[in-house]
């Protein structure tokens, strides 16, 4: 009986992914570089071994599969799947589909989309969220590419997928480029997510000398309300493990210098290109770059001092509560930009990417998952509004959370601790609720020194000011 789907790169993501499929029954052609591998794979996988069919070679994988074949990716990005395509296209044929699982730049997926185009492949990019878990047991799947080619592989992602409420977290999001771009954009918020939850976790150690474990009861407790979810639930599991060499919290044994493999980044300069602020990522990016300059922060220490323990003051509780809101409302910032950025991504190249079903697959699944995500996709269901801070929802949800946002943030400067994605969440928030701002100035001095012009509040057409140019 030949597969109806295939898979290239027996990774721990490829590997789970495959498993995963083979699981909701449907028989799966698998093909690894180094040509062992798909044998161990298969024989490793106890009761799932019949549904897996290991291919020695990129012709037998072709072989194996029922046209039209779809044939899923999961390399890592960039070259890797270059090459790939490149063996695919000397053995699949007409209307088979190659679909890229991997976190590629949307730019790649556009081009690659391109240069299968008229071969008779088509390419689909899609974006699969939910880490190792997630691929094995229903990840988040976000799909890009022509809607006939999706409806062609639809039932097997829609089987695969979590499930929020028994609705499958996979849909297709618009032509080329769509899905990879939303998986991006997916990736940055995660970026904010954990830099603000950083943040937070920075205030309470360093600001109120609290230890992990009471830390982690903390955001354990927080995970009951409206802050509910996968990242707040890991954070709490995290601050409560110990070491197994030196039994100390492992919190305190990791290195303060963060990864990052190129997503976040990239939803920056994105957002950049279109014109569309999204601050609160980018001093998530930002943050991870600075953490990795270990050695010079530790000799800027020395040369201005370390900022003494303590510095958050006043009643416990209350100063929790607030820790707890001001988080909320940096959220709700985070948020509200990253889906701006898809939305001007979606006009720009014409996608019509639906934002309320995005929200929807990020329900479950993903790694950003949370109860919040249900509110936003209720809120955005409800009627189409310029930015998710004018949705009456997060309006009134708004108005409650961010005067705590800005006591940590002063609290936070006061005590010399940095909080750059809360304090650019608040700055952004500040300046768009903000009906006369100082960009006037700007405007006079541009004039001043370059004859700019500027408009008036009270006439229409370019004017200059009276500089004596
Ligand atoms: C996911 C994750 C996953 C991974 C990213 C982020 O949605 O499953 O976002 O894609 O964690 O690669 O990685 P970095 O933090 O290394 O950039």
């Amino acid at each position: 009986e030949k597969a109806e789907i295939g898979l290239i790169g027996l990774g721990v993501m490829g590997s789970n992914l495959a498993l995963n499929i083979a699981e909701k029954g449907h028989r799966i052609a698998v093909f690894n570089r180094t040509t062992a591998r798909p044998h161990e794979f298969a024989a490793e996988a106890g009761p799932l071994s019949d549904m897996i069919v290991p291919c020695d070679s990129i012709e037998a994988l072709a072989e194996a599969i029922q046209p039209p074949r779809p044939v899923i990716i999961m390399t890592q990005a960039g070259k890797p799947v270059d090459e790939q395509i490149a063996l695919l296209r000397g053995v699949l044929s007409e209307n088979d589909i190659v679909i890229d699982a991997g976190n590629a730049n949307f730019h790649d997926t556009m081009r690659r989309f391109h240069e299968l185009e008229g071969t008779g492949l088509t390419f689909i990019g899609m974006g699969v969220s939910g880490g190792e878990e997630g691929a094995r047991h229903g990840p988040s799947i976000m799909v890009g590419g022509t809607e006939d080619s999706y409806k062609r592989i639809e039932k097997v992602l829609l089987d695969i997928s979590a499930k929020y409420q028994d609705e499958p977290c996979a849909a297709w999001l618009g032509p080329n480029g769509a899905g990879h771009f939303v998986k991006t954009v997916h990736n940055g918020i995660e970026y904010a997510d954990m830099q603000m939850i950083a943040e937070i976790y920075g205030a309470l150690r360093d600001g109120l000398g609290m230890a992990p474990k009471e830390i982690g009861k903390i955001f354990a407790g927080w995970n009951e309300g409206r802050l509910n979810s996968y990242l707040i639930e890991i954070t709490a599991a995290v601050l409560a493990a110990d070491d197994e060499k030196t039994g100390k919290p492992i919190v305190e044994v990791i290195l303060d210098r963060a990864g990052q493999k190129g997503t976040g980044k990239w939803s920056v300069i994105e957002a950049q290109t279109l014109g569309v602020p999204a601050t609160a990522i980018e001093a998530a990016v930002a943050a991870r770059v600075l953490s990795s300059l270990k050695d010079e922060r530790l000799a800027a220490e020395d040369v201005y001092g370390a900022r003494p323990a303590g510095g958050f003051g006043g009643d416990r509780e209350k100063l929790l509560a607030d820790l707890e809101l001001a988080l909320f409302a940096g959220k709700i910032a985070a948020y509200a930009q990253g889906f701006a950025v898809m939305d001007a991504a979606s006009r720009e190249f014409s996608w019509n990417i639906p934002l309320p079903m995005v929200a929807k697959i990020w329900r479950a699944g993903c790694i950003i998952r949370s109860q919040f995500l249900g509110t936003l996709a209720e809120a955005f269901s409800a009627g189409k509004v310029a930015n998710l801070l004018m949705a009456p929802a997060f309006v009134t949800m708004m108005r409650e959370a961010h005067p705590a946002l800005r006591r940590i943030v002063a609290q936070a400067a006061e005590a010399g601790l940095p909080v750059p994605a809360l304090s650019s969440a608040l700055a952004y928030f500040d300046s768009y609720r903000q009906g006369r701002g100082t960009s006037n100035l700007i405007q006079a001095q541009r004039d001043f020194f370059g004859a700019h012009g500027f408009e008036r509040i009270d006439e229409p057409g370019a004017h200059h000011g009276p500089w004596g140019l």
